[in-house]
Protein backbone atom coordinates (compact mmCIF):
# COMPACT_ATOMS: atom_id res chain seq x y z
CA UNK A 1 0.00 0.00 0.00
CA UNK A 2 1.49 3.54 -0.71
CA UNK A 3 2.00 6.18 1.95
CA UNK A 4 -0.90 8.49 0.24
CA UNK A 5 -3.54 5.44 0.54
CA UNK A 6 -2.30 4.75 4.20
CA UNK A 7 -2.65 8.63 5.15
CA UNK A 8 -6.54 8.36 3.54
CA UNK A 9 -7.44 4.90 5.80
CA UNK A 10 -5.49 6.39 8.71
CA UNK A 11 -7.18 9.99 8.12
CA UNK A 12 -10.70 7.85 8.14
CA UNK A 13 -9.81 5.50 10.90
CA UNK A 14 -9.23 8.79 12.65
CA UNK A 15 -12.06 10.48 12.10
CA UNK A 16 -14.42 7.47 12.48
CA UNK A 17 -12.58 7.16 16.21
CA UNK A 18 -13.49 11.04 16.56
CA UNK A 19 -17.19 9.98 15.79
CA UNK A 20 -17.73 7.41 18.05
CA UNK A 21 -15.89 9.16 20.84
CA UNK A 22 -17.48 11.69 20.52
CA UNK A 23 -21.38 9.52 20.17
CA UNK A 24 -19.81 7.99 23.39
CA UNK A 25 -19.21 11.45 25.03
CA UNK A 26 -22.53 12.60 23.83
CA UNK A 27 -23.94 9.32 25.34
CA UNK A 28 -22.73 8.82 28.39
CA UNK A 29 -23.21 12.92 29.11
CA UNK A 30 -26.90 12.52 28.60
CA UNK A 31 -27.26 8.85 30.45
CA UNK A 32 -26.90 6.30 26.83
CA UNK A 33 -29.06 9.29 25.31
CA UNK A 34 -28.15 10.91 21.98
CA UNK A 35 -29.41 14.76 22.75
CA UNK A 36 -29.95 16.60 24.69
CA UNK A 37 -33.59 16.89 23.64
CA UNK A 38 -33.77 13.13 24.58
CA UNK A 39 -32.30 14.09 28.06
CA UNK A 40 -34.61 16.79 28.47
CA UNK A 41 -37.22 13.65 29.61
CA UNK A 42 -34.88 12.59 32.64
CA UNK A 43 -34.61 16.08 33.56
CA UNK A 44 -38.72 16.28 33.43
CA UNK A 45 -38.41 13.11 35.23
CA UNK A 46 -36.09 14.00 38.22
CA UNK A 47 -37.96 17.65 38.86
CA UNK A 48 -41.50 15.00 39.04
CA UNK A 49 -39.48 11.97 41.77
CA UNK A 50 -38.19 15.39 43.97
CA UNK A 51 -42.29 15.53 45.10
CA UNK A 52 -41.72 12.05 46.44
CA UNK A 53 -39.30 13.58 48.90
CA UNK A 54 -42.10 15.33 50.70
CA UNK A 55 -43.30 14.27 53.84
CA UNK A 56 -46.72 14.59 52.44
CA UNK A 57 -46.29 14.38 48.45
CA UNK A 58 -48.82 16.39 46.26
CA UNK A 59 -48.96 12.58 44.04
CA UNK A 60 -47.18 9.71 43.75
CA UNK A 61 -44.82 9.02 41.31
CA UNK A 62 -42.77 5.86 42.34
CA UNK A 63 -40.99 5.07 39.25
CA UNK A 64 -40.10 8.88 38.58
CA UNK A 65 -36.48 9.09 40.09
CA UNK A 66 -35.71 5.51 38.45
CA UNK A 67 -36.88 7.05 35.20
CA UNK A 68 -34.83 9.78 35.91
CA UNK A 69 -31.89 8.15 36.36
CA UNK A 70 -28.57 9.69 38.32
CA UNK A 71 -27.91 12.66 35.59
CA UNK A 72 -31.17 13.23 35.60
CA UNK A 73 -31.63 13.03 39.42
CA UNK A 74 -28.36 15.52 39.30
CA UNK A 75 -30.04 17.98 36.86
CA UNK A 76 -32.95 18.23 38.57
CA UNK A 77 -31.48 18.75 42.18
CA UNK A 78 -29.45 22.04 40.75
CA UNK A 79 -32.94 24.01 40.49
CA UNK A 80 -34.60 22.20 43.54
CA UNK A 81 -31.75 23.21 45.62
CA UNK A 82 -32.68 26.79 45.00
CA UNK A 83 -36.03 26.37 46.13
CA UNK A 84 -35.21 24.35 49.54
CA UNK A 85 -35.98 25.81 51.94
CA UNK A 86 -37.95 28.93 50.56
CA UNK A 87 -41.34 26.73 51.45
CA UNK A 88 -40.91 27.46 55.41
CA UNK A 89 -40.32 31.04 55.18
CA UNK A 90 -42.51 31.84 52.90
CA UNK A 91 -45.18 30.36 55.25
CA UNK A 92 -45.76 27.26 57.79
CA UNK A 93 -45.67 24.53 55.53
CA UNK A 94 -43.96 21.52 56.58
CA UNK A 95 -42.08 21.00 52.99
CA UNK A 96 -38.47 20.51 51.85
CA UNK A 97 -39.25 22.73 49.10
CA UNK A 98 -41.55 24.77 47.43
CA UNK A 99 -43.97 23.20 44.84
CA UNK A 100 -42.37 23.17 41.86
CA UNK A 101 -43.97 24.14 38.19
CA UNK A 102 -43.43 20.33 37.17
CA UNK A 103 -45.62 18.93 40.01
CA UNK A 104 -48.12 21.22 39.32
CA UNK A 105 -48.20 21.02 35.32
CA UNK A 106 -48.05 16.54 37.01
CA UNK A 107 -51.33 17.29 38.71
CA UNK A 108 -53.20 19.51 36.01
CA UNK A 109 -52.89 16.62 33.12
CA UNK A 110 -53.16 13.72 35.88
CA UNK A 111 -56.60 15.78 36.61
CA UNK A 112 -57.27 16.35 32.73
CA UNK A 113 -56.41 12.99 31.14
CA UNK A 114 -58.63 11.08 34.26
CA UNK A 115 -61.47 13.24 33.28
CA UNK A 116 -61.27 12.89 29.42
CA UNK A 117 -60.98 9.10 30.46
CA UNK A 118 -63.93 9.25 32.29
CA UNK A 119 -65.55 11.20 30.02
CA UNK A 120 -65.23 8.03 27.39
CA UNK A 121 -61.94 8.33 25.61
CA UNK A 122 -60.70 4.79 25.28
CA UNK A 123 -57.09 6.06 23.73
CA UNK A 124 -54.26 8.13 25.32
CA UNK A 125 -51.32 9.41 23.13
CA UNK A 126 -48.56 10.59 24.77
CA UNK A 127 -46.78 12.74 22.11
CA UNK A 128 -42.92 13.10 23.57
CA UNK A 129 -43.64 10.69 26.13
CA UNK A 130 -40.64 11.03 27.91
CA UNK A 131 -40.31 9.60 30.81
CA UNK A 132 -43.55 9.81 32.13
CA UNK A 133 -45.16 6.55 34.06
CA UNK A 134 -48.90 7.30 34.14
CA UNK A 135 -49.59 3.79 32.26
CA UNK A 136 -48.18 2.38 35.46
CA UNK A 137 -49.75 5.09 37.98
CA UNK A 138 -52.92 6.67 36.87
CA UNK A 139 -56.11 4.80 38.21
CA UNK A 140 -57.62 4.28 34.61
CA UNK A 141 -60.98 3.37 33.90
CA UNK A 142 -61.33 0.13 32.34
CA UNK A 143 -60.44 -0.76 28.23
CA UNK A 144 -58.25 2.40 27.63
CA UNK A 145 -55.50 1.57 24.76
CA UNK A 146 -51.99 3.32 26.04
CA UNK A 147 -49.50 4.45 23.41
CA UNK A 148 -46.50 6.53 23.59
CA UNK A 149 -44.88 8.11 20.95
CA UNK A 150 -41.15 9.72 21.20
CA UNK A 151 -37.15 9.03 19.91
CA UNK A 152 -36.03 5.47 19.69
CA UNK A 153 -33.03 6.32 22.09
CA UNK A 154 -35.47 7.58 24.71
CA UNK A 155 -38.00 4.96 24.44
CA UNK A 156 -35.72 1.85 24.53
CA UNK A 157 -33.60 3.50 28.26
CA UNK A 158 -37.21 3.67 29.36
CA UNK A 159 -38.32 0.03 28.71
CA UNK A 160 -34.50 -1.18 29.98
CA UNK A 161 -35.46 1.20 32.84
CA UNK A 162 -38.95 -0.35 33.64
CA UNK A 163 -38.21 -3.72 32.91
CA UNK A 164 -35.55 -3.66 35.60
CA UNK A 165 -38.29 -2.40 38.11
CA UNK A 166 -40.21 -5.19 36.73
CA UNK A 167 -42.96 -2.57 35.83
CA UNK A 168 -45.47 -4.49 33.81
CA UNK A 169 -46.22 -3.93 29.62
CA UNK A 170 -48.80 -5.79 29.30
CA UNK A 171 -51.87 -6.56 31.81
CA UNK A 172 -52.04 -11.16 30.98
CA UNK A 173 -49.40 -10.92 33.90
CA UNK A 174 -50.64 -8.46 36.17
CA UNK A 175 -51.28 -10.85 39.17
CA UNK A 176 -49.40 -9.23 42.47
CA UNK A 177 -46.92 -7.02 40.34
CA UNK A 178 -45.29 -4.41 42.12
CA UNK A 179 -45.58 -1.78 39.13
CA UNK A 180 -48.70 -3.71 37.15
CA UNK A 181 -50.03 -2.34 33.83
CA UNK A 182 -52.71 0.26 34.10
CA UNK A 183 -54.11 0.25 30.75
CA UNK A 184 -55.39 -2.55 28.84
CA UNK A 185 -52.67 -2.06 26.07
CA UNK A 186 -49.17 -0.36 26.05
CA UNK A 187 -47.74 0.22 22.84
CA UNK A 188 -44.59 2.43 22.49
CA UNK A 189 -43.75 4.03 18.91
CA UNK A 190 -40.76 5.12 17.99
CA UNK A 191 -41.56 8.25 15.68
CA UNK A 192 -40.19 11.48 14.48
CA UNK A 193 -43.34 14.21 15.47
CA UNK A 194 -41.23 16.85 13.10
CA UNK A 195 -42.30 13.76 10.25
CA UNK A 196 -45.18 13.63 7.97
CA UNK A 197 -46.07 10.03 8.74
CA UNK A 198 -46.13 9.66 12.27
CA UNK A 199 -49.69 9.16 12.52
CA UNK A 200 -49.26 6.12 9.83
CA UNK A 201 -46.96 5.05 12.55
CA UNK A 202 -49.32 5.06 15.33
CA UNK A 203 -51.93 3.56 13.57
CA UNK A 204 -49.83 0.60 12.54
CA UNK A 205 -48.79 0.11 16.04
CA UNK A 206 -52.43 -0.35 16.56
CA UNK A 207 -54.10 3.23 16.94
CA UNK A 208 -57.79 3.28 15.61
CA UNK A 209 -59.01 6.82 14.94
CA UNK A 210 -62.76 5.58 15.31
CA UNK A 211 -62.12 5.77 18.89
CA UNK A 212 -62.42 9.05 21.03
CA UNK A 213 -58.58 9.74 22.32
CA UNK A 214 -56.70 12.03 24.61
CA UNK A 215 -54.04 13.41 22.86
CA UNK A 216 -51.19 14.70 25.68
CA UNK A 217 -48.40 17.30 24.54
CA UNK A 218 -46.93 18.09 27.75
CA UNK A 219 -43.25 19.11 27.53
CA UNK A 220 -43.26 19.25 24.22
CA UNK A 221 -44.48 22.03 21.43
CA UNK A 222 -41.72 24.98 22.51
CA UNK A 223 -39.08 22.67 20.94
CA UNK A 224 -41.11 22.05 17.93
CA UNK A 225 -40.74 24.58 15.16
CA UNK A 226 -44.24 26.80 14.35
CA UNK A 227 -44.96 24.71 11.23
CA UNK A 228 -44.53 21.53 12.83
CA UNK A 229 -46.71 22.36 15.35
CA UNK A 230 -49.28 23.76 13.38
CA UNK A 231 -48.68 20.21 11.18
CA UNK A 232 -48.83 17.94 14.21
CA UNK A 233 -52.09 19.99 15.27
CA UNK A 234 -53.45 19.76 11.76
CA UNK A 235 -52.56 15.76 12.19
CA UNK A 236 -53.93 14.78 15.26
CA UNK A 237 -57.31 16.71 14.32
CA UNK A 238 -57.32 14.21 10.78
CA UNK A 239 -57.12 10.97 13.51
CA UNK A 240 -59.55 11.67 15.94
CA UNK A 241 -63.12 10.99 16.43
CA UNK A 242 -65.23 13.13 18.16
CA UNK A 243 -65.19 13.48 21.45
CA UNK A 244 -61.47 13.42 21.15
CA UNK A 245 -59.37 15.78 23.45
CA UNK A 246 -55.63 17.42 22.88
CA UNK A 247 -54.30 18.27 25.86
CA UNK A 248 -51.09 20.79 25.45
CA UNK A 249 -48.92 23.37 27.39
CA UNK A 250 -47.34 25.89 25.41
CA UNK A 251 -45.90 29.21 25.84
CA UNK A 252 -47.46 32.22 24.45
CA UNK A 253 -44.78 35.02 24.20
CA UNK A 254 -41.98 34.99 21.77
CA UNK A 255 -40.28 36.23 24.41
CA UNK A 256 -40.28 33.48 26.22
CA UNK A 257 -38.04 31.58 23.45
CA UNK A 258 -35.96 34.12 22.35
CA UNK A 259 -34.77 34.79 26.61
CA UNK A 260 -33.86 31.56 26.22
CA UNK A 261 -32.03 31.02 23.33
CA UNK A 262 -30.09 34.59 24.56
CA UNK A 263 -29.20 33.04 27.90
CA UNK A 264 -27.52 29.96 26.04
CA UNK A 265 -24.29 31.20 26.94
CA UNK A 266 -24.63 32.28 29.77
CA UNK A 267 -25.03 29.48 31.90
CA UNK A 268 -22.23 26.88 33.02
CA UNK A 269 -24.82 24.16 33.53
CA UNK A 270 -23.79 22.58 30.27
CA UNK A 271 -27.18 20.71 29.57
CA UNK A 272 -29.15 23.74 30.46
CA UNK A 273 -26.96 25.94 27.82
CA UNK A 274 -27.11 23.33 25.02
CA UNK A 275 -31.45 22.37 26.30
CA UNK A 276 -31.74 26.48 26.11
CA UNK A 277 -30.67 26.78 22.50
CA UNK A 278 -33.54 24.48 21.21
CA UNK A 279 -36.47 25.84 22.16
CA UNK A 280 -38.45 27.14 19.59
CA UNK A 281 -41.90 28.38 19.05
CA UNK A 282 -44.60 29.79 20.69
CA UNK A 283 -48.22 30.49 20.32
CA UNK A 284 -49.80 33.62 20.30
CA UNK A 285 -50.98 35.44 23.53
CA UNK A 286 -54.46 34.94 22.63
CA UNK A 287 -54.04 31.24 21.56
CA UNK A 288 -57.93 30.62 21.06
CA UNK A 289 -58.09 31.71 17.54
CA UNK A 290 -54.60 30.38 16.56
CA UNK A 291 -55.98 26.97 17.87
CA UNK A 292 -59.06 27.24 15.76
CA UNK A 293 -57.50 27.87 12.79
CA UNK A 294 -55.58 24.65 13.11
CA UNK A 295 -59.25 22.52 13.86
CA UNK A 296 -58.89 22.85 17.60
CA UNK A 297 -61.37 24.64 19.86
CA UNK A 298 -60.05 25.96 23.72
CA UNK A 299 -62.70 24.47 26.35
CA UNK A 300 -60.30 25.67 28.80
CA UNK A 301 -56.92 27.55 29.13
CA UNK A 302 -54.78 28.22 32.63
CA UNK A 303 -52.07 29.91 33.63
CA UNK A 304 -49.40 28.09 36.47
CA UNK A 305 -51.11 30.54 38.62
CA UNK A 306 -54.51 28.77 38.03
CA UNK A 307 -52.75 25.17 38.45
CA UNK A 308 -51.42 27.10 42.18
CA UNK A 309 -54.99 27.52 43.31
CA UNK A 310 -56.60 24.36 42.26
CA UNK A 311 -53.74 21.57 43.01
CA UNK A 312 -51.43 23.15 45.94
CA UNK A 313 -53.66 23.65 48.45
CA UNK A 314 -52.42 26.93 49.63
CA UNK A 315 -48.51 25.16 49.61
CA UNK A 316 -46.01 28.28 48.51
CA UNK A 317 -45.22 27.48 44.86
CA UNK A 318 -42.32 28.78 42.57
CA UNK A 319 -43.60 30.72 39.60
CA UNK A 320 -39.96 30.44 37.93
CA UNK A 321 -39.26 27.59 35.81
CA UNK A 322 -36.84 25.15 36.73
CA UNK A 323 -34.71 25.88 33.31
CA UNK A 324 -34.68 29.34 33.91
CA UNK A 325 -33.19 29.03 37.43
CA UNK A 326 -30.63 27.19 35.83
CA UNK A 327 -30.12 29.83 33.18
CA UNK A 328 -29.61 32.54 36.10
CA UNK A 329 -32.65 34.30 34.62
CA UNK A 330 -34.54 36.80 36.46
CA UNK A 331 -38.10 35.66 37.60
CA UNK A 332 -39.34 38.76 35.61
CA UNK A 333 -38.81 37.02 32.04
CA UNK A 334 -40.57 34.08 33.48
CA UNK A 335 -44.01 35.77 33.97
CA UNK A 336 -46.93 33.25 35.31
CA UNK A 337 -49.08 34.10 32.17
CA UNK A 338 -46.17 33.31 29.16
CA UNK A 339 -47.08 29.24 29.62
CA UNK A 340 -50.55 28.19 28.98
CA UNK A 341 -52.20 24.95 29.54
CA UNK A 342 -54.90 24.22 26.94
CA UNK A 343 -57.67 21.71 27.09
CA UNK A 344 -58.94 21.41 23.41
CA UNK A 345 -61.80 19.70 22.00
CA UNK A 346 -61.83 18.75 17.93
CA UNK A 347 -64.28 20.23 15.74
C1 LIG B 1 -39.09 17.77 28.11
S1 LIG B 1 -39.36 16.14 27.54
C2 LIG B 1 -41.02 15.90 28.14
C3 LIG B 1 -41.32 14.45 28.33
C4 LIG B 1 -42.69 14.16 29.00
N1 LIG B 1 -43.79 14.56 28.18
C5 LIG B 1 -42.75 14.81 30.34
O1 LIG B 1 -43.44 15.82 30.50
O2 LIG B 1 -42.08 14.31 31.24
C6 LIG B 1 -39.59 16.32 25.77
C7 LIG B 1 -39.74 14.96 25.07
O3 LIG B 1 -40.14 15.19 23.72
C8 LIG B 1 -39.43 14.31 22.88
N2 LIG B 1 -39.36 14.90 21.53
C9 LIG B 1 -38.91 16.14 21.20
N3 LIG B 1 -38.98 16.32 19.87
C10 LIG B 1 -39.49 15.17 19.35
C11 LIG B 1 -39.80 14.74 18.02
N4 LIG B 1 -39.59 15.53 16.95
N5 LIG B 1 -40.32 13.50 17.85
C12 LIG B 1 -40.55 12.69 18.91
N6 LIG B 1 -40.27 13.05 20.19
C13 LIG B 1 -39.75 14.27 20.41
C14 LIG B 1 -38.06 14.20 23.54
O4 LIG B 1 -37.35 13.07 23.10
C15 LIG B 1 -38.44 14.16 25.02
O5 LIG B 1 -38.66 12.85 25.46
Amino acid sequence: MGVGKVAVFSGIGIAALSGLTWAFLKSSTYDDLNSVLSFSSRVAAGMRAYEGKEKEPLYSDPLAELLAGQRGMQAASTAMKRYEGAADKESKADRKYLVGRVALRTLYYDDHLLAACKAGARQVVLLGAGMDSRAWRLDLPEGISWFEIDRADVLNAKRKVLTEAQALFSVDTNKGAKYPLRAAIYRACEADLGSEHWTERLIAAGFDPSVPTVWVAEGLLPYLSEATVTALLNSARSVSAKRSRFLMMAFTSEDMVKSYNECANQTPVAWAKELSATFKSSFPTDARPYLEERGWHAVSVNFYSDLADKYAHGLPWTSTPGMMVNLGLSSSSSSDTKTVFIDAIPF
